[in-house]
């Protein structure tokens, strides 16, 4: 399995570290536009590859996508990463035109790879690249909702005092402030979190869970890599391994939950046709509601870059 990894920066680098150290494809090509550095990071990757013992080809590549031929998955990453008093949002004009470039790119030396999208505004860069791809939706797919629920999942192991390992939980919604972990689909060792945590608690959870990008870029200074790349990665492995793993993943509602045409995390099966099956959960009317209110936020920011790219 061949996999090209777009943008070659903290979250792209870290996303080709893990796919090679894992060995969840023979070959990772790392691509960038700034000279020199996909090349030196990629080389970096198989210098390591003694010691930590995997035998993945790791290539870096300035801008040759011909070098990406063939890929049977692509990881989408290249853009700015928010800065202090950014919003996700404040990246749509310029991380959209890289998005839409890139996705032209792809299609034309892997016409049948599938495309994680990693770029921010996540939602709407997944719309982006789906509608310049013409690719069918389960094809053009966005990670968020693993890093979401994986940040939701190491908060509660820190304040019950257990294993991230047995902490399940699914997260709906936009990637942003408006996403909507839910507590009813949130078990530990298949124990509902509710009977382990007082309200108050697991609601400051939530809070911290839907500002856990921003808290990062706060200390950092630019967003976070580590939990991102890993997250793209772990997308990556369901596909190229056909696991069926069922994940919360950015694709493009088709009436499910009663939304249509927006970009939204909901929980999927993921495997080598991408998204085999888009799993719709019986909200509750609260649960519902705020879904929907994260429709309307996405729908607002998918209308910015319409009225962007129609020149309005
Ligand atoms: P970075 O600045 O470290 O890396 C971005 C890389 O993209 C740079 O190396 C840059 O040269 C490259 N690039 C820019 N234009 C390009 C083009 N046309 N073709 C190829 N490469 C190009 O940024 P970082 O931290 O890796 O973040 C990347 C993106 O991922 C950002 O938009 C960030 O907001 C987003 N992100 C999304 C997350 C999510 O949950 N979906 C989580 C973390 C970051
Ligand atoms: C994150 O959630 C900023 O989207 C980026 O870390």
């Amino acid at each position: 399995m061949k996999v090209t990894v777009v943008g070659a920066g903290n979250v792209g680098a870290t996303c080709a570290d893990v796919l090679a150290y894992r060995e969840i494809a023979n070959e990772v090509v790392l691509l960038d536009i700034k000279e020199g550095v996909a090349e030196g990071k990629a080389l970096d990757i198989w210098q390591k590859s003694p010691i930590n013992l995997y035998d993945t080809r790791t290539v870096g590549v300035t801008n040759d996508y011909a070098r990406t031929a063939n890929s049977d998955v692509v990881v989408i990453t290249s853009g700015l990463p928010r800065k202090p008093g950014m919003t996700r949002d404040d990246l749509i004009s310029t991380n959209a035109g890289i998005v839409q470039s890139v996705t032209q790119n792809i299609v034309q030396h892997s016409p049948n790879a599938i495309i994680i999208v990693v770029s921010n505004p996540l939602d709407v860069m997944t719309y982006a690249a789906h509608i310049t791809s013409k690719l069918p939706r389960s094809k053009v797919i966005g990670m968020a909702g693993i890093l979401d629920t994986a940040r939701y999942r190491a908060f509660l192991a820190e304040a019950l005092d257990v294993s991230p390992k047995d902490i399940q939980a699914v997260l709906l919604g936009g990637h942003g402030d408006t996403m909507v972990p839910l507590p009813r689909y949130t078990t530990v060792g298949g124990i509902p979190v509710t009977e382990l945590i007082e309200e108050e608690a697991l609601n400051a959870i939530i809070e911290r869970t839907k500002n856990g990008g921003g808290e990062l870029v706060k200390l950092m200074g630019t967003s976070a890599w580590y939990a991102p790349g890993s997250a793209a990665a772990q997308m990556v492995e369901a596909i190229v391994r056909d696991q069926k793993r069922v994940f919360p993943v950015c694709i493009k509602l088709e009436g499910e939950y009663g939304i249509d045409g927006t970009y939204l995390g909901v929980p999927v099966v993921l495997g080598k046709n991408g998204v085999e099956k888009v799993i719709e959960l019986k909200l509750n009317d609260q649960e519902m509601e705020l879904l929907h209110l994260s429709d309307k936020h996405v729908k607002e920011v998918m209308a910015v870059l319409d009225n962007m790219q129609s020149g309005s």
